[in-house]
C-alpha cells in the first residue's frame, strides 16, 4: 500500500532516533565507528554521532577508489559558456584533490582552519571544497554573484588561513573580474597579507601574475605532495555557509562532518533513488547550498557521477541547453530551481527544443530553492514525461526537509506541495503563541528538536545568534521562518517566510541588507525593500524611498544610483532595478514599518491594515505607486 514505507521510516525515525540514524551511519566509512547517535548534553544544541571519527574526503572519493571504482565517472565537468566538456575519474578526482590538499597544507592549512572559496562553476571549486575537507579544515564557499563588500564580511567573520580563488566568471552578457573583487575584499576586511591561489582561466584582464605573493593554482600543483586524509570527530565543522538573515549580516551556518555524511547518504538513497553509477545533475552553484550538498558532497558520497555546469538555462545558447546536457552525460537526476523552468518554458512554451534531444535517460525531476508554481510543474511534467518532484529546504537544513521520496515509497503527488516531511523533522504548524493549528489552517512551520543530522549545528561562532535567531520564538522547536499548512493526509503547502527574506530567481535575499544601503545614499532619509511577485523570478525587490527634507532629485536618476549601489555594495545576484519615491512610508505607532501590508497591496492579494497604524491615509497615498492602475 503507497505510503506505508514511508510512513513507518518516518514515525521510526523520531520514536526510535537512536536505531534509526545509527543504522543509517552504516553507509558512511568511519575510522572510528559511532557507538550513540545523539549527544544532548548540550540542548539546545545538539552533536550528531558524539564518539565517531571520520573523514569527507575519504568518502566521497578514496573509498570508491577502494571499492574498485576508480575507473568510472567521478565528475563530468560541462561548460556550455566555453563550448567544452571533461570527466574526471574517481582515481583522477582523488590524485587531484590530494595534491590540492598538499598545496593548502604548506601553506599552513590545518585540521579547524577555515578556507574560503570564491570560485566560478569549474572544476577547482569542487576539488578545492574536498581538499579543504581532506584536511580536516572547514570551507566557506562564496557565491561569485557577491560583491566584494560582501565577500569582505565573510572573510572577516570566517577568519580564513587562505583564499582559493580564480581569474573569473564568465556571465553570458561579460567576464566577471574575481580578483580585483578580492583584493578589495581583503583591504576591506583588513587582512590584505592573507595568501590567496588562484586558478588561473584565459581571456580575464586581471591574472595571479599581477598580484604580488598570490599562488598560481597550477604551478603549486606540479611541486605538490599529495595529502591523505585527516581523521575528524564527526561533530567537527566540515563548512561554513552564510545565508542571508533579516539583518544586512549574514548567518554563517556551520555543517558538522559525520551528520552531514550520514544525512546526504540516507537522501540519495531514499529520495534521489540515486546510487553507484547513477548520474546526477544538480543545475545550481557551488555559492548555494543545492550546490554544496546535491553538486559535490551527496552525489560523491554516494559513488554517483555528478555533473557540474557552467551556464544558464536559456541563451546558453538556447532553451535546449538542459536537455543538451542531459542527452550528452545520460544525466538520470536533474535537479534545479523553478525559475530555471520557467525561463525554459518562456523561451520555449512548446518544448520544442526538448524535442530535440534524447532525454530518455531522465528518470526524475527535482525542484527546490523557491515555491514550485502550479503551472511549471505541470509544464515540466507533461514536457518530460517524468515525476516531478517539489522538494522544501534551507540552507540551515542543508538536505530536504519535506520530499517525495522516490528511493523509498510511491506516494501520489499533490500539485503545490513538497509532500511530506523528511524522518528526523519533526514537523508542526503553529500559531503565534506556539499552539498546533487545525489541518488546512495557515501558521508558523515549525522543528521539534533536535533536528535530524546533517542540519545546522550552530551559527558560526555565535551560539547566541543561533538560539535567538531560530529557537527563541516557539519554546523547544527551530523557527523555519516560512509559514505554511499541512491537509488531512499530512501533505505540507509552503506558502511563503514570515521575516524579510526574499527569493529572487532561487536566490536567498535579505531586504534589510538591501534597505541598510539604499539608506547609506545621501538623499535617502527612509526606505522599504519589499519582494514582490515576479512572473520568472518567483520575487523581486522593489525599494520605496522617502527623501530628505530638500533632497530634490531627479526621480531617475537618483533611482540609477541606487540601483548601482546595490549593485556595487551587494553584488548584480540582487537583481535589484526597481526603486520609486514616495512621499511617506506607513508605519505603526510604534515606528515599524508595514511591509508585509505593502507587499500584499502590490501582489493584489487582500490585506487588512492593523489597527496601530499610524496614519491610514499613507496607504491610501501608496496604493497607487505599490499597484500601478490599482484600487485597494
Ligand atoms: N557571478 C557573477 N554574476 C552573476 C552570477 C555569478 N555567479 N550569477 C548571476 N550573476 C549576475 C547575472 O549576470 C545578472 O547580472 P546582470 O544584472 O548584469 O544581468 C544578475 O546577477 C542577476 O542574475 P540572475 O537573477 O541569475 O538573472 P539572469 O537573468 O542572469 O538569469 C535565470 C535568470 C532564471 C536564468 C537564472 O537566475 C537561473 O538560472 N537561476 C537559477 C538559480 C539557481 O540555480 N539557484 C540555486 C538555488 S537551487
Ligand atoms: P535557501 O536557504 O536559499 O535554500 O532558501 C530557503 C528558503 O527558500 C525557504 O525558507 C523557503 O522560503 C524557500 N524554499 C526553498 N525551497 C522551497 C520549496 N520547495 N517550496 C517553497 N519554498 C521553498
Amino acid at each position: 500500500m503507497a505510503g506505508t514505507n514511508y510512513r513507518n521510516t518516518y514515525s521510526r525515525s523520531l520514536e526510535q532516533r537512536e536505531d534509526f540514524w545509527l543504522e543509517a551511519a552504516a553507509a558512511v566509512a568511519w575510522s572510528a565507528e559511532p557507538s550513540v547517535a545523539l549527544d544532548a548534553s548540550g540542548a539546545p544544541l545538539y552533536r550528531w554521532f558524539p564518539d565517531g571519527m571520520l573523514n569527507t574526503s575519504y568518502n566521497a572519493l578514496d573509498r570508491h577508489v577502494e571499492a574498485g571504482r576508480g575507473d568510472q565517472d567521478a565528475l563530468i565537468y560541462d561548460s556550455a559558456m566555453l563550448g567544452t566538456k571533461r570527466s574526471y575519474s574517481y582515481s583522477e578526482l582523488t590524485a587531484l584533490v590530494a595534491r590540492f590538499a598538499g598545496v593548502l597544507r604548506s601553506q599552513g592549512v590545518g585540521r579547524g582552519d577555515r578556507v574560503v572559496i570564491y570560485m566560478p562553476m569549474i572544476p577547482e571549486a569542487a576539488i578545492a571544497m574536498l581538499a579543504t575537507a581532506r584536511l580536516g579544515a572547514v570551507h566557506s564557499v562564496v557565491f561569485g554573484g557577491f560583491a566584494p563588500k560582501e565577500l569582505a564580511a565573510r572573510i572577516a567573520d570566517a577568519g580564513p588561513a587562505v583564499i582559493v580563488t580564480a581569474s573569473g566568471g564568465i556571465e553570458p552578457s561579460r567576464r566577471v573580474e574575481y580578483l580585483p573583487a578580492v583584493d578589495e575584499a581583503l583591504a576591506l576586511a583588513g587582512v590584505g597579507g592573507l595568501p590567496v591561489i588562484v586558478k588561473d582561466r584565459e581571456g580575464f584582464a586581471a591574472g595571479v601574475a599581477d598580484y604580488a605573493g598570490w599562488t598560481d593554482w597550477d604551478a603549486a600543483m606540479e611541486h605538490a605532495d599529495p595529502a591523505a586524509p585527516v581523521d575528524v570527530a564527526a561533530a567537527d565543522p566540515l563548512y561554513i555557509l552564510y545565508t542571508s538573515g533579516t539583518t544586512g549580516t549574514p548567518k554563517g551556518v556551520v555543517r558538522d562532518n559525520g551528520g552531514h555524511a550520514v544525512a546526504l547518504s540516507w537522501t540519495m538513497k531514499n529520495i534521489y533513488d540515486v546510487g553507484p553509477g547513477d548520474v546526477m545533475w544538480t543545475a545550481s552553484d557551488v555559492g548555494w547550498v543545492v550546490g554544496h550538498s546535491y553538486i559535490v558532497y551527496g552525489p560523491l558520497l554516494a559513488g554517483a557521477t555528478t555533473v557540474l555546469y557552467e551556464g544558464k538555462p536559456v541563451g546558453t545558447p538556447d532553451a535546449g541547453a538542459f536537455w543538451r546536457v542531459v542527452q550528452d552525460h545520460r544525466v538520470n537526476v536533474l535537479f534545479t530551481a523553478p525559475t530555471a523552468l520557467r525561463a525554459i518554458r518562456k523561451a520555449d512554451p512548446g518544448a520544442g527544443e526538448l524535442a530535440r534531444y534524447d532525454t530518455s535517460s531522465l528518470r526524475t525531476l527535482f525542484a527546490a530553492g523557491e515555491r514550485l508554481d502550479t503551472e511549471t510543474y505541470k509544464w515540466a511534467g507533461e514536457a518530460l514525461g517524468v515525476p516531478v518532484v517539489d522538494h522544501w529546504w534551507q540552507t540551515e537544513t542543508g538536505w530536504a526537509i519535506c520530499a517525495n521520496p522516490r528511493g523509498l515509497d510511491d506516494l501520489p503527488f499533490k500539485p503545490g506541495s513538497p509532500t511530506v516531511p523528511m524522518p528526523g523533522f519533526a514537523l508542526s504548524v503553529v500559531d503565534g503563541a506556539g499552539a498546533p493549528v487545525d489541518p488546512g489552517e495557515e501558521g508558523n512551520i515549525v522543528l521539534g528538536l533536535p533536528l535530524p543530522p546533517g542540519t545546522l549545528t550552530t551559527l558560526w561562532q555565535n551560539d547566541d545568534r543561533y538560539v535567538s535567531s531560530y529557537l527563541a520564538a516557539f519554546e523547544g522547536s527551530y523557527a523555519t521562518g516560512d509559514s505554511g499548512y499541512q491537509d488531512a493526509d499530512g501533505y505540507v503547502f509552503v506558502m511563503g517566510r514570515t521575516d524579510d527574506i526574499i527569493n529572487v530567481a532561487g536566490h536567498r535575499l535579505s531586504t534589510g541588507a538591501i534597505e541598510q544601503v539604499i539608506a547609506s545614499h545621501p538623499a535617502v532619509a527612509e526606505c522599504a525593500v519589499i519582494g514582490v511577485a515576479d512572473p520568472l523570478k518567483g520575487q523581486r525587490a522593489s525599494g520605496y524611498v522617502v527623501l530628505k527634507a530638500g533632497a530634490d532629485r531627479d526621480e531617475a536618476e537618483l533611482v540609477r544610483e541606487l540601483v548601482a549601489l546595490v549593485r556595487r555594495d551587494i553584488g548584480p545576484v540582487a537583481d535589484f532595478k526597481h526603486a520609486t519615491v514616495v512621499q511617506a512610508l506607513p508605519k505603526t505607532r510604534s515606528g515599524k514599518i508595514l511591509r508585509k501590508t505593502m507587499r500584499q497591496i502590490a501582489d493584489g492579494d487582500d490585506y487588512i491594515l492593523p489597527s496601530t497604524i499610524e496614519d491610514p491615509d499613507v496607504i491610501g497615498q501608496l496604493l497607487g505607486v505599490l499597484r500601478p492602475g490599482g484600487a485597494a
